[in-house]
């Protein structure tokens, strides 16, 4: 003990092993201590390293469990690094991961969920039997389907940064900045080359991008979402028509029929461009969605998954790598013991985009009851209903904890419950409520695995379910997010 190193805040520990890294909303990694005389065995660091690479780091807070600390020389680089990736694709937070090798990202993620599962009191090593090899996703670039880009004014005198003219995404952890970069690996090729254009055309107007401290802008945002299967585009330039007020020298219709002209002509060079929306934006919130216009040709553009068609709208929810979307599901329909039940009810808890409720009436259910609190996402469900000529469907539009206090007596017989809760949690009241189902099966669908270690550690307490089966499904390579689906049976 007397031998130990007592570390302050500002010293620098040498010769550090990262050792994992941690599933956590900030990016931290575990340290190992080649040094032995530290005496702090956990080392968090708050930015990037990649397991098994030896670095130094330098300490930034002392807490009483751990310290947290900062790269400041990488000594030894990783064999799971990616190499000849530049740095730029991290810094604006999407894809952190980029520069860990795929298959070492796979592995990570596959661990975390073993890990939070490991937490569970029930854990036994049986249970390690039925974690299903991790689902790789088949494209690890190009994946999202949706992307909103900021126009953004940056002037620091402090830092002599003046930046007129940014469009792109806030950089992590400084809102207030804009990574102004022109080309990102998480979207495909066509949707690049399009918001190029339209940032390039949008600088030529020379009208003034969204300046956070006067709170004066014309240009706001860039939204492009794509369709995966049928390969349909929509795009949409939010703006503040109020600018010209008071612009005796600006011609407010001259520069609105430019745009329009623009845009109009970029339908021509990508065909692929179905719909085209402005949105007309006096609000300070950072929300591109405000008064819309369609500007050129479809309301909606149209989306192909498994058997199904969806229209989607700028306002839509749809997950966000659709080529994968298709994996999950079959996956969620596959773990559901569809040969046991005939003629059965299913009840899919925390609905948002339809998706995992219309693949279940249009295969085999005789009756779907969906429920979703937010009311935007279930602005396109009559809609979609119609298209796939789907009846046996019902919507209930309230928070999940009230619709099991209410309908626990009367939909006691529900045959299959599929749980997709968001991040944060599931309400405590909605856990003992969904035991008093009497249903032979769960599916639970999680993108956290600390909540669903939280959750099946209450199911498992408080019920005869046992965990049958998980697998761990890859939707958004180089990013930590991580889908687990859990099937659960009575015994
Ligand atoms: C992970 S998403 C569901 C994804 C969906 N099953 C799918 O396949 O696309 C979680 C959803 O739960 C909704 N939600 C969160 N808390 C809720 C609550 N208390 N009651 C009802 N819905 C809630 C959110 O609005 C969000 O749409």
């Amino acid at each position: 003990m007397n031998n130990q190193i007592w570390i302050k805040k500002g010293d620098i520990l040498k010769n550090i092993e990262v050792e994992k890294l941690v599933f956590w909303w900030k990016w931290f990694s575990i340290l190992k201590h080649s040094n032995p005389a530290y005496n702090w065995r956990i080392i968090f660091i708050t930015w990037w390293a990649i397991p098994w690479s030896i670095v130094d780091v330098k300490v930034i807070k002392k807490k009483n469990a751990f310290l947290e600390t900062q790269i400041v020389n990488i000594i030894k680089k990783s064999p799971f690094e990616e190499q000849n990736k530049e740095n730029i694709y991290w810094e604006c937070g999407w894809c952190k991961w980029i520069n860990i090798k795929y298959d070492k990202q796979l592995d990570i993620k596959q661990q975390q969920v073993i890990e939070a599962l490991h937490n569970l009191e029930k854990y036994d090593e049986n249970l390690i039997k039925k974690f299903q090899e991790i689902q790789a996703s088949p494209i690890i670039n190009w994946y999202r389907n949706k992307v909103e880009f900021s126009f953004w004014k940056y002037i620091s005198k402090k830092d002599n940064i003046e930046q007129h003219f940014n469009v792109w995404f806030h950089k992590q952890w400084e809102f207030s900045k804009i990574q102004d970069f022109d080309w990102c690996i998480l979207i495909d090729e066509l949707q690049n080359k399009i918001y190029k254009k339209i940032k390039d055309f949008s600088k030529t107007l020379w009208l003034p991008v969204y300046d956070q401290f006067t709170q004066k802008w014309f240009f706001r945002h860039i939204l492009i979402r794509r369709t995966y299967y049928t390969n349909e585009i929509m795009l949409l330039l939010s703006f503040n028509p109020d600018y010209f007020i008071d612009k005796t020298n600006l011609d407010k219709n001259e520069k609105l029929s430019k745009i329009k002209d623009f845009f109009i002509k970029l339908t021509k060079d990508f065909p692929e461009i179905k719909s085209i929306y402005f949105s007309y934006n006096v609000n300070k919130a950072d929300t591109c969605i405000w008064d819309l216009e369609l500007i050129y040709w479809k309301k909606q553009i149209k989306e192909e998954l498994m058997w199904l068609s969806f229209n989607i709208s700028p306002t839509s929810f749809f997950q966000t790598n659709s080529s994968w979307a298709n994996k999950l599901y079959s996956l969620v329909l596959d773990f559901a013991k569809k040969d046991k039940l005939k003629d059965f009810t299913v009840l899919d808890l925390y609905w948002w985009t339809w998706t995992i409720w219309m693949i279940f009436a249009k295969s085999w259910a005789k009756k779907v009851i969906s429920v979703e609190m937010v009311t935007s996402s279930s602005k396109d469900w009559e809609s979609n209903a119609k298209l796939n000529k789907l009846t046996n469907i019902e919507f209930k539009n309230q928070k999940v904890e009230d619709f099991l206090k209410e309908y626990i007596n009367k939909w006691e017989k529900a045959d299959l419950l599929i749980i997709d809760p968001a991040r944060a949690w599931m309400h405590p009241d909605a856990l003992p409520n969904i035991l008093k189902f009497k249903t032979n099966q769960i599916i639970y669908v999680s993108c956290n695995p600390a909540t669903l270690s939280r959750d099946l550690e209450y199911i498992l307490k408080n019920s005869n379910y046992k965990i049958e089966k998980i697998k761990a499904v890859d939707m958004f390579p180089h990013t930590h997010h991580i889908e687990t689906i859990v099937s659960l049976i009575k015994e």
